[in-house]
């Protein structure tokens, strides 16, 4: 018992300094909770230009929150946003400001080799005692550990967009995660008011496991002729209480971003019927309607 008092103190003291590589819609999120419930931040991006738009996008989020919770009384949500503004600071050099940190979160592209070369350069320069974490939708997290020598301190944070608002984090045990990794990572994400989940190492973990072939299914459903777009989108709404339907949500996702998911699946897994390809997402990002982020993709957006 003592033994075990003594490991939960240690890595619930441990998270306190975190290094997130990659400022945008993801690590910016990241860095506001993070600095927002008393952590220390460094925020890494490739350009001095992309990390003021990020600290830009922190600012005012945290007004937005600052206008809500502090409704009463402005003056201390000035104050808030200040202190939070304080714990952050950004760098365009990775390596040399992991040198103090307890976490490395990656919220880089998505793409296994990217993410391999960062931390297999981060591994050498960072301390023996800081742990590694990606944030990835839909690599493995053993695939992407395998370029470092710290598999045992090597774990999956997965959020969701919008960070600040949304409350679940899934984090993921990879084979080689050690459980006082795994702990310290539960620890980190509730120290940030998030509610954690356990994941295994698996294609889209929980949360997109179920929620892209879900998608998928609705697009072949459509693709079949047995229902329009609106149709399943309000039938999803009013009859499985859900707050988008399926295309209003693959809009949502980006169309790109779905088709790169569901072909990584299916590259690894070309027998899961869950994992194919479906030819009307396919043709519509090749037309470049990506969804709300181009103003079209299963619907027109203004
Ligand atoms: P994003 O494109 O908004 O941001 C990525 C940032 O990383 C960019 O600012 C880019 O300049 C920077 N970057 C790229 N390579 C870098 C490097 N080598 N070193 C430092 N910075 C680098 O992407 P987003 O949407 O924030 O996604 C980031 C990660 O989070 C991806 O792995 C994605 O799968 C994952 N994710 C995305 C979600 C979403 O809803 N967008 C949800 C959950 C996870």
């Amino acid at each position: 018992v003592t033994r075990q008092f003594i490991r939960s103190l240690s890595s619930s003291a441990a998270i306190k300094h975190v290094t997130i590589i990659g400022g945008g819609l993801m690590g910016a999120g990241i860095a506001q909770v993070a600095a927002s419930t008393g952590h220390s931040v460094v925020l890494v991006d490739t350009s001095e230009d992309i990390l003021k738009k990020s600290a830009k996008g922190i600012e005012s989020s945290l007004k937005r929150v600052a206008k809500k919770k502090f409704a009463e009384k402005p003056e201390d949500g000035e104050a808030f946003i200040q202190k939070v503004l304080k714990n952050i600071s950004t760098s365009t050099d990775a390596a040399s400001v992991v040198q103090g940190t307890d976490l490395v979160v990656d919220a880089i592209v998505e793409n296994l080799k990217v993410k391999q070369d960062l931390f297999g350069a981060l591994d050498k320069a960072a301390p023996e005692h800081t742990i590694f974490a990606s944030n990835t939708s839909s690599l493995s997290i053993a695939d992407i550990a395998s370029s470092t020598a710290r598999l045992d301190r090597f774990g999956g944070l997965h959020f969701f967009n919008p960070v600040p608002m949304m409350k679940l984090v899934e984090v993921i045990k990879a084979p080689g995660t050690s459980q006082q990794t795994f702990d310290a990572l539960l620890e980190f994400s509730k120290a940030l008011g998030k509610h954690p989940v356990s994941c295994k190492d698996t294609p889209g973990f929980i949360v997109n496991r179920l929620l892209v072939p879900y998608m998928l299914e609705a697009v072949r459903l459509h693709e079949r002729g047995h229902g329009s777009k609106e149709d399943i989108d309000v039938a999803m709404k009013l009859g499985a209480g859900y707050p988008m339907g399926p295309f209003e949500l693959l809009d949502y996702v980006g169309l790109d971003t779905s088709k790169f998911i569901i072909d990584g699946w299916h590259e690894k897994d070309p027998d899961n019927p869950l994992f194919a390809p479906s030819p009307l997402l396919n043709k519509l990002v090749a037309e470049g309607k990506l969804g709300k982020k181009t103003g079209e993709g299963f619907y027109k957006h203004k």
